[in-house]
Formats: C-alpha cells, sequence, structure tokens
C-alpha cells in the first residue's frame, strides 16, 4: 500500500522550498523505497488566482483523502486588500480547522552548528530544545462573535473591530493530553502559558490544565503569565521543555523560538488531528519580499517532511536519515542567506536542497 501525500506549494517562497522537500522525497523513494503516492493542490493566493477561493473544495477533498498534507506557505502583498473571508490566510485556517488539526507542534531545536547565527548570545542557545505545542483550532482566531461594526458611542457613529477569546474544556483538556503525552517522550516537563491575571478563558485554561495533569503525575506541570513567558523565552530559553498555550499565544511565542534556532528558515511545524494525520509546513510563511530569488532556505521544509514521515507516517526509519541529512549539509558549511554569517557565501534554495540530498 503507498501512503498518500498532498503537496501544497502555496505562495511566495512556498513553492521554491516545497520543491526541495519534493526533490527529498523522490530520493527516499529511490533510495529507501519509500512507497509513496503524491497528489498536488492549490491553496492561498495561488487558489484565489484560479478558483476564486483560498481553499477549493477539490484541496480539501484530496486532503481529506490522504494520509498527510506537506505545505509551503500562502499570502503576500498581492491579496492583502481582499476581504477576509477570501484572504489566502482564510484558506490556511479553514484547512487547519475543517480537517480538526487542533496540536500544532513546533519543535524549536538549536543545531550547534548555527548557535553563532541568531542575533543572541550562542551561549545562551547552544543545545536549546524545547517544543511548543500551541492550540490551532480555537481561541480568538475562530471565536464568535467578531466583525467590524458601527456603535452609537455619545450620540456619534464609531467603527468598533471586536474579536472573542473562547475556549471550552474539551478544547483545553484535548491539547493539554497532547503537551502530556508529547512531554513523556522528552523530558517530562510542562509549562503551560496563559493570562489568567486577567482573562476567564486562561482562567479556566489553568484550572483544566491541573485536572489534566493528575493524569501524568510523573510530568512536572508549571503555569506563566504570557508576558513573562516571552521575557523568558530571549532571556533563559533553554529551562524549557514542552511549552503549551493556545492558538493566538502560540502564534507569538513561536516567532521567538524560531529567532531562537538560529532563523526563521529553519522551523518546522506539524498540526495533528486526533488521529496523528496532519498538515506540515515551515513556520516562515510566504516571504514575499524575497521570492523567485532562489536564497529562500529550504530546510523548515525539509525538516517538516521529516516530521510528517515521523509522526503521520510512524515511519521514523525515514525521518532519522533526513534530519542527519540536514545536519551533515550545515556540518559540511552550507548556508543559506538567512544563517550566513557576514562574509560567509550564502548557498541557494537548490544548492541547500541538493546537500540534503547528498547525504540521503
Ligand atoms: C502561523 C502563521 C498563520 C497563523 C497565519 C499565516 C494565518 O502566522 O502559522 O504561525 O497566524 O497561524
Ligand atoms: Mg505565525
Amino acid at each position: 500500500m503507498n501512503y498518500r501525500l498532498l503537496i501544497l506549494p502555496g505562495d511566495g517562497i512556498g513553492p521554491e522550498v516545497v520543491a526541495e522537500a519534493t526533490k527529498v522525497i523522490a530520493t527516499l523513494q529511490r533510495k529507501h523505497n519509500f512507497p509513496v503516492e503524491l497528489a498536488h493542490g492549490l491553496i492561498g493566493g495561488a487558489a484565489i488566482d484560479a478558483h476564486g477561493s483560498p481553499l477549493p473544495d477539490e484541496t480539501l477533498a484530496k486532503a481529506r483523502n490522504s494520509d498527510a498534507i506537506l505545505m509551503g506557505a500562502v499570502g503576500g502583498p498581492k491579496w492583502d486588500t481582499l476581504p477576509r473571508e477570501i484572504r489566502p490566510e482564510r484558506g490556511l485556517l479553514k484547512i487547519r480547522s475543517e480537517l480538526g488539526l487542533y496540536a500544532n507542534l513546533r519543535p524549536c531545536l538549536c543545531f550547534d552548528e548555527l548557535a553563532e547565527a541568531s542575533t543572541l548570545k550562542a551561549e545562551v542557545l547552544r543545545g536549546l530544545d524545547l517544543l511548543i505545542v500551541r492550540e490551532l483550532t480555537g481561541g480568538i482566531y475562530y471565536g464568535q462573535p467578531r466583525g467590524i461594526a458601527t456603535e452609537v458611542i455619545n450620540g456619534v457613529g464609531v467603527r468598533v473591530g471586536f474579536n472573542t477569546e473562547r475556549y471550552s474544556e474539551p478544547e483545553i483538556e484535548r491539547i493539554l493530553h497532547s503537551a502530556f503525552i508529547y512531554a513523556r517522550l522528552r523530558r517530562r516537563e510542562v509549562c503551560s502559558v496563559d493570562k489568567a491575571n486577567v482573562l476567564e478563558s486562561s482562567q479556566l485554561w489553568r484550572e483544566v490544565a491541573e485536572r489534566v495533569h493528575k493524569t501524568y503525575p510523573d510530568v512536572k506541570l508549571s503555569h506563566l503569565y504570557v508576558d513573562n513567558a516571552a521575557m523568558q523565552l530571549v532571556r533563559a530559553p533553554k529551562q524549557f521543555d514542552v511549552i503549551v498555550t493556545g492558538n493566538l499565544f502560540g502564534d507569538i511565542l513561536s516567532d521567538i523560538g524560531a529567532q531562537l534556532t538560529g532563523s526563521i528558515g529553519m522551523l518546522p511545524s506539524a498540526s495533528l488531528d486526533a488521529t496523528g494525520r496532519g498538515l506540515y509546513e515551515p513556520v516562515h510563511g510566504s516571504a514575499p519580499d524575497i521570492a523567485g530569488k532562489h536564497i529562500a532556505n529550504p530546510l523548515a521544509t525539509i525538516l517538516s517532511l521529516a516530521m510528517l514521515l515521523r509522526y503521520s507516517l510512524k515511519r521514523p526509519d525515514l525521518a532519522d536519515p533526513v534530519e542527519t541529512a540536514v545536519k551533515g549539509a550545515l556540518a559540511a558549511g552550507l548556508r543559506t542567506k538567512d544563517i550566513a554569517r557576514p562574509g560567509e557565501r550564502a548557498a541557494s534554495t537548490s544548492e541547500m536542497g541538493n546537500a540534503v540530498i547528498e547525504r540521503l
């Protein structure tokens, strides 16, 4: 039986970095007997241009029919003025919620070779290995009511923009279970991040976290307010093992996490449903400013493919060599522009991809 993979290149640098990951898939097929059938689909701006919708029904149907999805990135200035409902990002938010991909795993791993590449001090980062578990299908991203309305205040009509942060107990429970389960595969420490000093949704979050923790007495649970967590992440990130948090806080903290790894071009992610089916994408987004210049770093996408092999296809025997090949390319001195030090020669997107493939 072949694995069914759906490839969604998307916009901006998405197609460039996905092309390199696709070369890795082809190499695995050839050299490691990886039985896979590939389908391709449109999402984001590319889908808007072709079909007028950021997530065409055809793409969603293909997604439902696949074991796992590898995505590039969505969005770009070309579509920024469209109404919210048909913007590229909407396609991503919809596929996450339609497929129930509530558990977003963002591992922040600082490769030794790149400790110097970050703007933070190398000694703060060397050996960093933390996992952000972000709730992905709830919270203020999806909460109702939302909108922009005109209200009469002091006799004058003013426009008001509003969104709703809300979490139900089952939503909090299932993401906390994920965090504890992944912590058991690591150093057994979970830090739950909220804003319980201000928000009721966070008060409930903290209460439920304590309750779920009772099932995992072998794992340590701590809590931090999100402002403090942001500070601790740049001050002493190695204190963390697993961070679990809601959708919006996780979005923000994971960009900090990306910078801790040396470059946002290095950070992969997995978005999983309850059965382990998932969508895998680099955290960096579509980077329209460098699209088409062949300088994007394909490693976050290649590492996302490694996560796909590990988590959805349960093939650590294939994930391990991909990750080792990435380390090998870095150890050999290859650096795309985002991770090159001043004066160092920058490899192109495909040079970096080829360096990984050669080592497979
Ligand atoms: C991310 C991105 C998305 C998000 C955008 C593109 C909708 O920033 O995956 O972190 O906010 O979730
Ligand atoms: Mg983000």
